[in-house]
């Protein structure tokens, strides 16, 4: 198995590390545009293969599409990062162009690959990843969810004084400071419904922290995350090779489900060896619903600014 990442820069390092440190695959290529790059940042990681023991083989490329040949999946994160006080949304003048090159390079060596997309504003990006190479839409999948549902589960734990790992909950909708929907209703510590647990007013900071999850962390680092959006990736990349079957919230092309069509966005997916293989009804009560089409018209406005872009 092998796997590609391009953009050799903290989201695209951190997302090979962790498949490496997983030996998900035999190999993982990481390819930047800047010169040395990504060949530095390889020989980096392969120098903590010995004390970390994995076998996985990382080896860097600058732009060198011919050496991510064959590959199973292809992650993209490529294109600008968000600063302090940027939304995902303003990076779209830069990244469309960007995005729609690398995954039309990454189809001329790799015509069955199934992609992971990262890149901002990361719904739009997957809906251009799939008009721009035309393949199959169970092969192209939006990160998003899998993130900012991981962030759900971070602020609610701390609410609740729990693990993590014990607590359920999705986020669905867009990957937007305003776009998303942290489906609270349906959070679960173990079985038990988190509404039961935490008062109404503690659960809408929770919401509203993993809403700006992104922004906060901009705003402290100086620029955008890179730990939680390579482990979510990670957990795509690893339910596709080891065909898990994994429930995960991602972006994925809607064609009637959740009242959407022509549209990718957030929607719990089983991500299996064929990409996102089925979409998982929850059954939105009406004040999701309503949220999810408001949301479905911020990502669709988003998309309208593809075609008035030189790309
Ligand atoms: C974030 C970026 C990856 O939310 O969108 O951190």
């Amino acid at each position: 198995m092998k796997v590609t990442v391009v953009g050799a820069g903290a989201v695209g390092s951190a997302v090979a590390d962790n498949i490496a440190r997983k030996e998900l695959c035999h190999e993982v290529v990481l390819l930047d545009i800047k010169e040395g790059v990504a060949e530095g940042k390889s020989i980096d990681m392969m120098q903590t293969a010995a004390i970390l023991d994995f076998d996985t083989k990382i080896t860097g490329s600058t732009n060198d599409y011919s050496k991510t040949a064959n590959s199973d999946v292809v992650v993209i994160t490529s294109g600008l990062p968000r600063k302090p006080g940027m939304t995902r949304e303003e990076l779209i003048g830069v990244n469309a162009g960007i995005v729609k090159g690398v995954s039309e390079n990454i189809l001329k060596y790799s015509p069955n690959t199934i992609f992971v997309i990262i890149s901002n504003p990361m719904d739009t990006m997957t809906y251009l990843a799939l008009k721009a190479t035309g393949i199959p839409k169970n092969r192209i999948i939006g990160m998003g969810g899998a993130l900012d549902s991981s962030r759900f589960r971070y602020y609610l734990s701390q609410a609740l004084g729990c693990s993590p790992s014990q607590i359920n909950a999705d986020v669905i909708g867009g990957h937007g400071d305003t776009t998303m929907i942290p489906l609270t209703r349906l959070a679960t510590l173990g079985s038990t419904p988190v509404s039961e647990l935490l008062d109404a007013e503690t659960l809408n900071k929770v919401a509203a922290d993993t809403m700006v999850g992104g922004a906060t962390l901009t705003k402290l680092i100086g620029t955008s995350a890179w730990f939680a959006p390579g482990a979510a990736a990670m957990s795509i990349v690893e339910s596709i090779l080891r065909d898990e079957k994994r429930v995960i919230t991602c972006s994925v092309f809607l064609e009637g489900e959740y009242g959407q069509s022509d549209i990718c966005m957030g929607v719990p997916v089983v991500i299996g060896k064929n990409g996102w293989e089925k979409i998982i009804d929850y059954k939105l009560n009406d004040e999701e619903k309503a949220a999810f089409s408001k949301s479905a018209d911020a990502v669709r406005n988003m998309n309208n600014v593809l075609s008035t872009l030189s790309i």
